[in-house]
């Protein structure tokens, strides 16, 4: 069964352009496989803790040599894992925050970037066999040929890491309008075709 996981990551929900171009990307979706299944990974609903000792000690030890708490700590990366495994589509809706993406994003990469996991020990990407659309929303213009293309650190970064998990074939929709709605303009009406096409593909 074809399925999406699909990550939400803004905390502006029915304001949300990266909300409304998702949700637009998985109706979308869900027309083109209608017997798909959708995976809903709301960041913003997920308590994510960062990654600190007992989570390195889930991470890199044996499971023998681990303890109560390293196994507790390791226990929601394993979950947010086993979600992108099952995964055909990856979509990540997201805001540009300060040229990169929101720290709570960068949280939910550091839990399922890891060895002999999602990466061998050699660096190759255990991922594969899937594709990404990563919505971007931002508030300035990062589009190619703008003076400031250059600042956007968020697409690249995607990229690398999608890549380095073996997620290569991605595709980047920059939402470079993201004030749009304050203008009277709807997110849908300037990215909709690209979000469209990008969930039939
Ligand atoms: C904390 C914060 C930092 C931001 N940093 C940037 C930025 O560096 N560049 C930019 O173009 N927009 C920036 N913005 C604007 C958002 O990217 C823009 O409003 C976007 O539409 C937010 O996504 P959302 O509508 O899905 O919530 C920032 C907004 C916030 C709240």
């Amino acid at each position: 069964m074809p399925t999406l996981l699909a990550i939400g990551v803004s905390p502006r929900y029915e304001s949300s352009t990266s909300r409304k171009l998702s949700a637009l990307f998985v109706d979308s979706w869900r027309a083109a496989h209608p017997a798909g299944r959708v995976i809903d990974r709301d960041l913003m609903k997920t308590a994510l803790p960062f990654v600190d000792l007992p989570w390195i000690g889930g991470a890199f030890m044996p499971a023998e040599m681990q303890s109560a708490e390293s196994l507790a700590a390791i226990r929601i990366s394993d979950d947010l894992v086993a979600e992108l495994k099952a995964a055909d589509h990856i979509l990540i809706g997201t805001p540009m925050y300060n040229f990169s993406i929101p720290a709570v994003l960068k949280a939910y990469i550091d839990h399922v970037v890891r060895k002999d996991v999602t990466v061998s020990t050699d660096n190759v990407g255990l991922l594969t066999g899937k594709k990404a659309t990563v919505i971007l929303a931002t508030g300035g213009d990062f589009s190619p040929g703008s003076p400031v293309e250059g600042y956007n650190l968020a697409s690249g970064y995607l990229r690398q890491v999608l890549g380095y998990v073996g997620i290569t074939d991605v595709e980047i929709i920059l939402a470079g309008r993201g004030l749009a709605g304050d203008y009277g303009e709807t997110a849908a009406d300037a990215f909709g075709e690209a979000v469209a096409l990008a969930a039939a593909a």
